[in-house]
């Protein structure tokens, strides 16, 4: 792929008014999603599971791209059609999760790194001619006593630039995913510090490794307070504290920043997006790249059954909808009533 063609691809999967679905749950994640609506976590049902969200109308309206797993990329609809093929007809860009998840980092004890180096290029390479066009990696950061390290963030910022050089010269364009966790009871001002120190961290070793900044995607977590905080901050709060790291952090040159919604409730992670979007964004676009906060209601209303599909369906394109709103700064919370 062209230079041009990394960039246009970077600025399409930020388009106005669209976001990504994260749907590259690995087959452990995707079992404790289903154990939640007592499903058995089979390939086929993987797979159909993949099938019903992939298929639903008008999809591409509000999602520009999905984050596949590796077994997704290699399934079919259930008409025959590659998963790959069939997003792509309906505008919509694949992309492939690269990492092998965030394993026990070596004296650093309650922090991981996450690993999927060795062989990446080749992968990639893979990946690319079964469709993928963007990848993904996450990299997490636990807050916790005398937590983060500055080894945890280092060796992180350094796997997440090691991975995003490979894609760009592999012809993907990487999604960047520095995760700051909700879990435990700190402060929104802790989050805050931590995000700002992983995100000049990230960028510091996106510079070393000489990864061009219009061929990427920002996939960063919001600042927020801890899940078990006693103190909640406002979600015009979370809004305005998160922009302004942001626009300390990240060079107007990246297209756009896409943000995972990391455990909280889809209405919030929309409106903390859409109030964002009110305050006049940045330089980038701002929008989502949701897996939880996209996919939670269809998948209650799912339940395994295929009479359930339409229900399912329904729930998926009107949170890509609210979310597509969310992106320009239009949504509005009485849309949610109107749908329920
Ligand atoms: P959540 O939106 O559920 O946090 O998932 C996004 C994602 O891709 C995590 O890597």
């Amino acid at each position: 792929m062209s230079s041009s063609e990394l960039a246009k691809v970077a600025r399409a999967m930020v388009a106005k008014g669209k976001g990504i679905l994260a749907a590259d749950e690995s087959t452990g994640t995707i079992g404790k999603r289903f154990d939640s609506i007592a499903v058995e976590n089979t390939e086929e049902n993987r797979r159909a599971y993949r099938d019903m969200l992939f298929t639903t109308r008008g999809i591409g309206d509000y999602i520009s791209g999905v984050i596949l797993y590796d077994e997704t990329l290699r399934q079919k609809s259930a008409d025959g059609t590659p998963f790959s093929k069939l997003l792509t007809s309906q505008g919509v860009i694949p992309g492939i999760k690269v990492d092998s998840g965030a394993k026990d980092m070596a004296l650093c004890a309650g922090e991981t790194v996450t690993e999927g180096l060795d062989g990446l290029a080749k992968r990639c390479a893979d990946y690319y001619k079964l469709g993928a066009r963007f990848a993904k990696w996450r990299g997490v950061i636990t807050i916790g006593d005398a937590i983060p390290s500055a080894s945890c963030i280092g060796a992180n910022a350094h796997a997440l630039a090691r991975y995003a050089a490979i894609c760009q010269e592999q012809g993907l364009v990487p999604i960047v995913e520095p995760e700051v966790l909700m879990d435990g009871s700190h402060t929104i001002e802790r989050c805050e510090e931590v995000t700002e120190w992983t995100l000049n961290a990230v960028f510091d070793s996106l510079y070393n490794q000489r990864v061009v900044l219009e061929h990427m995607v920002l996939k960063p977590s919001m600042v927020i307070s801890a899940k078990s905080c006693p103190v909640q901050a406002s979600p015009q709060e979370v809004a305005e504290r998160t922009l302004a790291i942001l626009k300390r952090t990240v060079p107007a040159a990246v297209p756009g920043i896409a943000f995972l919604s990391g455990g909280q409730s889809d209405e919030l992670a929309t409106e903390h997006l859409d109030l964002m979007n009110k305050l006049g964004g940045g330089p980038w676009a701002l929008s989502f790249s949701y897996g939880r906060a996209l996919q939670q209601s269809c998948l209650k209303a799912w339940r395994g059954a295929a009479a359930n599909v339409p229900a399912a369906q329904a729930a998926l394109a009107h949170r890509a909808r609210m979310n597509g709103l969310a992106a320009t700064g239009q949504y509005r919370s009485d849309l949610e009533k109107k749908a329920a």
